[in-house]
């Protein structure tokens, strides 16, 4: 197989750096594009995989708001958290960048100063969201309102997250500031706008034309409705102080509207990487032979398949994007996954509670990609997929392979004897499936192409399973040698394969393997096709180390306990106070009489569900009180407790117990009750309440 080295430049959506990264934005961006770019530079193409934080904004400056703090402060955080997050996931960026960077500054003002110049935007005096109260102009993530496309409520100024579309804040019905919650009123400024209408033509031709056919279907139709609804002239700066500086005469109080100058992040960290090198930037951007892909999440379609590109074609010195395989949402036991809402699994956190196994986590996000519509991760799903596959199959093959040929030869590969017919047709599976996984990754199918890498290890844990070396090493040595070399081929060509998916896995298994992959002309993942063998007779390997490791049951727990705490606390904050009773005089108030009582006796009433007969002593006396709490507490748990007793109501029956007086009870957010206690549990019984 010949080599045909070709030019990639990959991009992976800049993450916003108002918090920490979660398992929506690895499985819908970040873990296809590392998939991606490993598998290119394993088959020896030139790739620049590059990404950065995205440090401008109206979320940050609502973060750092929120906080107290600058902008500085909160991009300073969060880029350093989620730059190791990446780094931990084996996410091989070549460049990791920051747009609040120097390089990046530069890079954006010279593209937009080159725009101006060429006369590229429309310079425009008109009327836009104003709030008074704040004193600011209200764009993009700064107000709220309805979506005039789809009747969502809560759709941003610059664009509506439900449906994609992207807006103008004017377009929103019945706005709403979300700084101070008021209204906004109508106040001239001045902006240059993108005439996306201009190109309208020449993206049909482009893009409707050109990608029909190689574009995802779900792209693709965003993309086509948009541009047959027709296109509207974009503001591409804004009325704030963070940001980039509009580069030209007359423009003091005005900065680059955040989605211009982010996707420059992208050529911005390649000329960090280039210099870095001693390479050149120049071809990754220019050249036509190179291929640019944008990985990224669904909302960001119309960016990059619309906005973006007419930047580029505007500016006139840049190729267009080859591809732009854009994921569905990843969404979180049946809820969507919200950083605001804290409902998420953090990567920083799961690394805490599952220390070292990224390529469990990567596996099943990969495993349940939302690639073509939106997905559900669940835990019970995680323990599955760790247990019934990762561990059962992949491991369980790795495992008897490396254990067995050390038991039997220390660890040298025995030289086979003849070849029966199953192994043959073991050997030929084994060779058809680098083109196979090959071809779905190509495709961007990457749940397709990590599904094959298990149907490889199935081949190798079923040839084991049938032919049995444990048991045929009593009778036939000769039989176990071509046996135990045939499953060696299988776990090398699985220690190739898996590196894009499982990059972890992939190099413990080398290491133990003592699989060194020399550079060559031909890519060790196209040797498993054309090569005899892979691992030679003679070749000593090392000893079995664990893959894989069985999740338990009280791991999982542990995780659903959390997911439930956050719903709870979600729910307190929600809990919306019931409106006031009718007044009550100060004499009704004084008719009743409120003490402090202590539980001293409880049982569960027989043949009832909810009911619980109490002795209290109310300092009068000690009296039977029935109360309704049984669901909630146990008796042990109550007796001894102090809590408040309404002691003059008129006494009635229930299930024929007398019950004088009540418990005063409130319930919590998660439905549970709770006593109303006094302060303390010093108050001597009787005390009244006033
Ligand atoms: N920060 C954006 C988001 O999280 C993505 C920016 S992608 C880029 O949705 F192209 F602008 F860089
Ligand atoms: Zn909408």
């Amino acid at each position: 197989m010949t080599q045909n080295p070709q030019r990639y430049t990959i991009t992976a959506a800049l993450p916003y750096t108002n918090g920490p990264i979660h398992i929506g934005h690895l499985a819908g961006v970040y873990v296809p594009a590392d998939i991606y770019s490993r598998f290119l530079r394993m088959q020896g193409h030139d790739v620049a995989f590059v990404c950065g934080s995205d440090e401008h904004g109206v979320p940050i400056t609502i973060k750092a708001k929120k906080e107290g703090i600058t902008p500085q402060d909160v991009v300073d955080k969060y880029n350093g958290i989620i730059k190791k997050s990446f780094e931990e996931f084996g996410i091989s960026f070549d460049n990791y960048s920051r747009t609040s960077g120097k390089t990046h500054h530069d890079t954006a003002s010279d593209f937009f100063r080159k725009m101006y110049e060429d006369g590229k935007f429309i310079e425009e005096t008109t009327k836009q969201l104003y709030d008074a109260e704040a004193g600011q102009f209200l764009a993009d993530r700064f107000v709220t309102g309805t979506c005039p496309k789809c009747g969502n409520e809560e759709a941003y100024g610059d664009q509506c997250e439900k449906c994609g579309t992207s807006l103008n804040a004017t377009d929103l019905i019945n706005p709403k500031s979300t700084i101070t919650g008021a209204v906004p009123t109508l106040k001239e400024t001045r902006h240059w706008f993108l005439p996306l209408d201009q190109y309208e033509d020449w993206l049909k031709e482009w893009i409707l034309k050109g990608h029909k056919a190689d574009w995802k279907s779900n792209v693709y139709g965003q993309v086509k409705s948009w541009i047959d609804d027709g296109l509207r002239a974009r503001a591409v700066t804004r009325d704030l102080d963070w940001g980039i500086p509009v580069p030209v005469e007359g423009a003091d109080g005005k900065v680059l509207y955040v989605w211009f100058d982010a996707p420059i992040g992208y050529i911005s960290s390649t000329k960090e990487w280039a210099e870095r090198e001693g390479k050149d930037w120049e071809p990754y951007w220019k050249d036509e032979n190179t291929k640019l892909i944008h990985f990224i999440g669904k909302d960001n379609i119309v960016f990059h398949c619309i906005i973006f590109p007419v930047m580029l074609k505007a500016h006139g010195d840049y190729i267009l994007p080859e591809n732009v395989p854009a994921n569905e949402f990843l969404n979180l036991e049946g809820n969507k996954l919200s950083t605001s809402k804290n409902w998420a699994v953090w990567l920083h956190e799961y690394l805490e509670d599952f220390p070292e196994q990224q390529d469990v986590l990567r596996y099943v996000l990969t495993a349940n990609a939302p690639e073509t519509k939106d997905n559900d991760f669940t835990w019970k799903d995680f323990q599955a997929r760790n247990n019934n596959e990762l561990v059962a199959i992949f491991g369980n093959f790795i495992n008897r392979v490396i254990v067995l040929t050390n038991k039997y030869y220390n660890g040298v590969i025995p030289q086979p004897e003849a070849f029966l017919e199953i192994d043959e047709k073991t050997i030929a599976e084994l060779k058809a499936y680098p083109a196979v996984i090959a071809s779905s990754i190509q495709k961007y199918r990457f749940r397709e192409a990590q599904g094959e890498l298990m149907n490889l290890a199935r081949l190798g844990n079923k040839y084991l399973a049938d032919e049995e070396p444990w048991k045929v090493i009593k009778e036939d040595e000769a039989r176990v040698k071509t046996i135990m070399y045939v499953a060696l081929q299988i776990a090398s060509a699985l220690a190739t394969l898996s590196e894009p998916f499982l990059p972890f896995t992939s190099a413990k298994l080398k290491k133990m393997l003592n699989q060194q992959e020399e550079i060559s002309e031909i890519p060790a993942w196209d040797k498993i096709e054309t090569q005899k063998t892979l691992l030679p007779a003679g070749h000593q390997i090392g000893k079995a180390e664990l893959l894989f490791s069985k999740i338990e049951d009280t791991a999982i727990e542990k995780q659903l306990e959390k997911l439930q705490a956050t719903k709870a606390a979600n729910e307190m904050e929600n809990q919306k106070a019931e409106p006031q009773k009718d007044l009550a005089t100060f004499d009704d108030f004084t008719k009743m009489d409120l003490r402090v009582g202590k539980i001293l006796e409880a049982e569960k009433m027989p043949k009832t569900k909810k009911l619980m007969k109490l002795k209290v002593d109310t300092g009068i006396d000690q009296r039977t009180i029935v109360s309704g709490i049984a669901e909630h507490f146990s008796a042990e748990e109550i007796i001894g407790k102090q809590v408040t007793v309404l002691v003059n109501l008129a006494p009635r029956a229930l299930r024929g117990v007398e019950s004088e007086g009540m418990i005063l009870m409130t319930e919590n957010a998660e439905g549970k009750l709770v006593f109303v206690n006094p302060d303390g549990e010093n108050v001597k019984a009787g005390t009244i309440i006033s």
